[in-house]
């Protein structure tokens, strides 16, 4: 009997085109584009425009592109699987916003919540659905639009300077090629940490009301950031998920072709690829134009790698993704 595994066979992305400079948020709040820089390595980002785009429509734009690459028609897709922890609406998921937009109507959908680990663990479900025979075509979906979700006053700098919007997708399909195929995913969670990165309001356990005046007003419905404990825990985590990946298929960090991190903070990228001995050509960085867009960074990022050459059939390509849960995953690929 031959297994069957799974393969990215397309990738798509689509940001907004609206570009948000360091100096265009000192406009807003008391920071600077050398701060920006230096802490975080972001120069700018993109915010979405309201009436021209949604969470569902870049998404679909990530799709159709990676449809076309892949040379499939949106009708030979039997599963979405969507990440994003900014939905278009409370519910539903926007996969059904999204499935409706592409004409898909009666496939299955699935919305998940995994924050900036999100594409990964929606890459993992993709796998097991497609290793068990149920679907044969997936679309795996990060996208994200924070522009609206962060206090942009200095109060809220420490966050609103990092995050930005943009979609990012894969169409993963069964195969039996051994040689180019997800190898393995490793996902892992720890809510003890649920409120050091997390957006409290709108939400069912408040007295009385869903959303009330003192709870649009009082803070809660921006994210809140503790952003010195989230990075101590990133750079474990980032370091043991990979070399689990590693270690899972007897592969050495030097045998990796390229490393894919979520862009949450370049110094982190920076940091994992000190300790793993990682030459720059092996790392995949662009947080320096679209700052962290959180669940479809690395779908981004992906996509602009293979763009560029940087990933060549038979490369060995490490995902890994670390953030709000606390989350943290890695996706270990032969090309
Ligand atoms: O996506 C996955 C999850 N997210 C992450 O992985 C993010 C992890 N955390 C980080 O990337 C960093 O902690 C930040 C970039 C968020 C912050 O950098 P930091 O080096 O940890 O700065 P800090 O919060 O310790 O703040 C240092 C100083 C403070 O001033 P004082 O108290 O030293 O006077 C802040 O008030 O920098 C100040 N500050 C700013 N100044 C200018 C904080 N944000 C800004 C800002 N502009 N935007």
């Amino acid at each position: 009997m031959t297994t069957t595994y799974s393969r990215i066979t397309g990738l798509g992305f689509y940001v907004p085109d609206n570009v948000v400079t360091n100096d265009d948020l000192t406009q807003y709040m008391d920071t600077s584009d050398a701060w920006i820089q230096e802490r975080t390595g972001i120069k700018q980002r993109r915010f979405f425009t309201y009436g021209k785009e949604t969470n569902a429509s870049m998404a679909a734009a990530a799709s159709r592109m990676a449809l076309e690459r892949a040379g499939l028609a949106a009708n030979d897709v039997d599963l979405i699987v969507y990440a994003t922890l900014s939905p278009d609406y409370y519910f539903p998921g926007s996969a059904f916003l999204m499935q409706r937009e592409l004409g898909l109507e009666g496939i299955a959908v699935i919305d998940i919540r995994q924050q900036c680990s999100g594409f990964v663990y929606a890459l993992s479900i993709a796998d097991q659905f497609i290793k068990t025979g149920m679907y044969k075509t997936a679309l795996v979906i990060g996208s994200e639009i924070q522009s609206t979700l962060m206090d942009k006053t200095t109060e809220g700098r420490g966050v609103a300077v990092i995050f930005g919007d943009g979609a990012g997708a894969a169409v993963v399909q069964a195969t039996t090629d051994l040689e180019h195929r997800i190898l393995s995913t490793h996902l892992h969670a720890d809510g003890r940490y649920a409120e050091e990165l997390y957006l409290k309001d709108p939400g069912s356990s408040r007295p009385n009301h869903f959303i009330t005046a003192d709870t649009a007003t009082a803070g809660g419905s921006s994210v809140v950031m503790n952003g010195n404990t989230v990075f101590k825990h990133a750079v474990v985590r980032f370091m043991e998920v990979i070399n689990e990946s590693l270690q899972a298929n007897g592969y050495q960090p030097s045998d990796l072709a390229l490393l894919v991190p979520h862009q949450a903070n370049i110094r982190i990228s920076g940091y994992v690829q000190q300790q793993m001995n990682l030459p720059d050509e092996k790392v995949f960085n662009n947080i320096q134009k679209y700052g962290n867009t959180t669940a479809a960074s690395i779908p981004i990022a992906l996509t602009e790698a293979f763009e560029q050459g940087r990933i060549q059939p038979g490369d060995l390509v490490c995902l890994a993704a670390f953030g709000s849960g606390f989350t943290w995953a890695s996706a270990l690929i032969k090309w």
